[in-house]
């Protein structure tokens, strides 16, 4: 599974990079790019700015057809904002925003990424299942 990424100041990409998984990011600047593989979008939180630059993404050619679902870096000082940027995507979308960290994740919050991307790779994560609206209510 292919990791997108988006990352303004650092921690989405220092996560991304621990996990050892293949990637790429989606550079504000330059959002048109063809993918043909499944993938799964990690997105820091700004209060909703830079959703238009996925949705950019999202929407060139048939990218779309091939996302899985988010994870979502944020800060729980934001409190009902908390990875708010993916929280929207997840919904317009209708895929599972099935992980939540802080900055850049602790080691536990990268194994537990991967848990989960192992399950969205099966198939088993599908939006509406109790376990994943647990990750995207909050
Ligand atoms: C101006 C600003 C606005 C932010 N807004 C939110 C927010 O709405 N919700 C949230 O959970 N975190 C928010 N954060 C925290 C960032 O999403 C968090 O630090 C994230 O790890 C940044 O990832 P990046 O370094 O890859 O860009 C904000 C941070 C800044 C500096």
């Amino acid at each position: 599974m292919l990791l997108l990424y988006m990352s303004l100041t650092g921690n989405v990409r220092e996560f991304v990079e621990k996990t050892g998984l293949k990637n790429r990011e989606i550079e504000p600047t330059n959002p048109f790019f063809e993918v043909n593989e499944d993938f799964v979008i990690v997105v820091p939180s700004y209060e909703g700015y830079i959703n238009e630059e996925v949705e950019d993404f999202l929407s060139y050619k048939d990218n779309s057809k091939f996302l899985r679902g988010f994870a979502s870096s944020g800060n729980l000082n934001f409190d009902e904002l908390f990875c708010v940027n993916a929280k929207q995507l997840s919904k317009k979308f209708n895929k599972p925003l099935f992980f939540k960290f802080e900055y850049s994740g602790t080691d536990r919050d990268v194994n537990l990424f991967l848990e989960r991307l192992g399950e969205i790779e099966k198939g088993w994560a599908k939006k509406g299942e109790r376990k994943w609206e647990l990750f995207s209510l909050k």
